[in-house]
């Protein structure tokens, strides 16, 4: 079982959109997916249609004393062998409840290795604040992937993040490849390719050499929920370049692996 962040401290990169198109990638390849939705805004959740009034069972639980298992918190999607954990509103509460209960920052790596063996990959879509659940995402990840904004002041974020990712490589035994998805590319102005050009200098090979184009199919992330027969009405050019992407990171996951063994 693989486990990746998707991760970035700024809000509105992309994030999300990028863990549930992977996500639906991976599923259409045969692979079987659990998503995690670790924000308390829980964008992801209302994206699979669940209401967060009254609250539904999720990542909250996985903090309970004693925890529950991550295996009755699943739930199954339309799209085929791809599963996914709802967010809590209540979330917001455990960075102040964390203060008094040390531990609490592995809760969601104690729980996926209980789960091993039951999804092929694990893909943990963060808040984008460095708290208590970014760090419990970190702790887990076996990478992290960083979408984006191919803006000039995204570049802050991205030098920032790619610093904690750094910092939990040295805490651990366990190497952290860092991947970096530009998002919302557009490639008619001057200052989205200027800031791809320097997120490729700043960040060399960790950075994807190409980029996932501003596409309007993709404001409404609903699409992405839908079974895969839906999908062809909707080919999409930032749907096209989320397949490239994915083959990236799968050739980089390789890599890391051989590296590993
Ligand atoms: N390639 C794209 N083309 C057009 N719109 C996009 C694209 N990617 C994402 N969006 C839209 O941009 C908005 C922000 O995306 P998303 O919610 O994925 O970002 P986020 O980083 O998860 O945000 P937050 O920090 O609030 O959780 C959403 O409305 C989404 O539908
Ligand atoms: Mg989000």
């Amino acid at each position: 079982m693989r486990v990746w962040a998707i991760a970035n401290q700024k809000g509105g990169v992309g994030k999300t959109t990028t863990t549930l198109a992977l996500g639906r990638g991976l599923a259409a390849r045969g692979s079987r997916v659990l998503l995690v939705d670790l924000d308390p805004h829980s964008s992801m959740t209302r994206t699979f249609g669940v209401p967060v009034e009254p609250a539904p069972e999720g990542v909250m639980e996985l903090f309970a004393t004693p925890p529950r298992e991550l295996a009755s918190l699943v739930r199954t999607s339309a799209v085929e062998r791809m599963d996914y954990v709802c967010a809590q509103t209540a979330l917001a509460t455990l960075e102040r409840r964390s203060a008094n209960q040390p531990g609490l920052g592995l809760a969601l790596s104690q729980a996926l290795s209980r789960h091993a063996g039951q999804h092929d990959y694990v893909l943990l879509d963060c808040p984008p604040t460095l708290g208590l659940l970014m760090i419990n995402a970190l702790a887990a990840a076996d990478r992290v992937i960083i979408p984006t904004q191919a803006e000039p002041l995204a570049l802050h974020g991205l030098a920032g993040m790619v610093r904690t990712a750094e910092m939990v490589e040295r805490s651990r035994r366990r190497p952290m490849p860092v991947s970096v998805l530009p998002t919302l590319y557009d490639r008619r102005t001057r200052a989205g390719q200027d800031a791809l050009k320097r997120m490729q200098e700043e960040h060399g090979d960790r950075v994807w050499d190409d980029a996932i184009p501003v596409d309007t199919r993709l404001c409404n992330t609903e699409l992405l929920v839908q079974p895969a027969g839906a999908e062809g009405a909707y080919p999409g050019r930032a749907l096209s370049a989320y397949r490239r992407a994915l083959d990236w990171i799968l050739a980089s996951e390789a890599q890391s692996l051989e590296q590993a063994a």
